[in-house]
């Protein structure tokens, strides 16, 4: 009887052009973004426009997406960025959401730093050593340090692309990560939850091996349970909620989050994200990885 419901179930899901059910996870957060890019607040005056879920603490803080603001930014052409963190906050880690117009050009990045991009409408083309590389929505793209082996790393968005990208300055004495190309529903994923039940899934983007000096996760979580256990973990934390709703802990306080919010915890302070709501919550989150504690400032 089980494996007849979990066959309809498959069927259905594959009728609605949902993820297939070969072993799949079968929790899958929506994939239609538009919430995270929804116009911020432009009034001003009116004691309703003061209510923000946005907080800044000294060693985490809370982006609501309506109290963010959008900039331009040397090297993005025809681009809107709005930051969601920094590292004079104390971070050791840019994330940006990036809005690029039709025929848009990005240039790559320096020898010291390295680029994250993950597309979440549109698309963009990466030009990696004379090679063209297509970056559609749902899919990434990590860009290395630039070096004599990848010169450009430049992207265009012929027809515009929305993207969030997580930068930081390169952090590992040796070893060199290389150029990655991934989609997210190829990612290795890994169920936990209460007793292994399968209430949130993760999908690691980068490989987990010694030369990257971040991860970045897709985690979809389902409503009523956490992402994953209560940690206050020796890395920098940071989290953008792409779909759905929930709590997130930080420290000794607690936060509602929306999709379009974003998150940022300093090493050791408690977190802990629960999502509730109708729909299965989707957060990326970055954490730096396979450095030194010692040698961090
Ligand atoms: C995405 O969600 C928005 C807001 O709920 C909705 O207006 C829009 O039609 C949705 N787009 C798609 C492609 O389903």
């Amino acid at each position: 009887m089980r494996a007849v419901g979990l066959l309809l179930l498959c069927l259905g899901l594959a009728a609605a052009g949902e993820q297939q059910c070969s072993g799949a996870p079968a929790l899958a957060a929506s994939s239609n973004y538009s919430a995270v890019f929804a116009p911020s607040r432009t009034s001003g005056g009116v004691f309703d426009d003061l209510l923000t879920r946005s907080a800044s603490n000294r060693d985490f803080s809370v982006v609501h997406g309506a109290s963010r603001a959008w900039v331009k930014m040397p090297g993005w052409h025809n681009t809107k960025l709005s930051y969601m963190m920094q590292p004079n906050k104390g971070a050791n880690f840019v994330m940006y959401l990036a809005d690029m117009g039709p025929g848009s050009t990005v240039a790559g990045k320096s020898p010291i730093t390295e680029r994250f991009m993950l597309v979440l409408e549109g698309s963009i083309e990466i030009d990696v050593n004379d090679r063209e590389v297509l970056v559609g929505a749902n899919e990434y793209a990590y860009l290395p340090p630039s070096s004599e082996e990848y010169m450009s790393q430049s992207a265009t968005a012929k027809d515009g692309a929305k993207m969030l990208v997580f930068e930081r300055i390169f952090g590992k004495a040796e070893g060199m990560p290389i150029f990655r190309k991934g989609a997210i529903a190829d990612a290795p994923a890994k169920e936990s939850g209460p007793a292994g039940a399968g209430t949130s899934v993760a999908r690691a983007l980068l490989p987990d091996s010694d030369e990257w000096d971040l991860e970045v996760a897709v985690v979809d979580v389902r409503p009523g349970f956490p992402a994953a256990a209560l940690r206050a973990h020796y890395n920098n934390h940071g989290a953008v909620l792409l779909a759905g709703e929930g709590l997130y802990r930080l420290g000794d306080s607690w936060f509602p989050v929306q999709a379009g919010d974003a998150v940022w915890a300093a090493p050791y302070v408690p977190q802990w994200f629960g999502a509730m709501g109708a729909e299965p919550a989707r957060l990326v989150v970055y954490r730096d990885r396979n450095i030194d504690p010692l040698f961090v400032v």
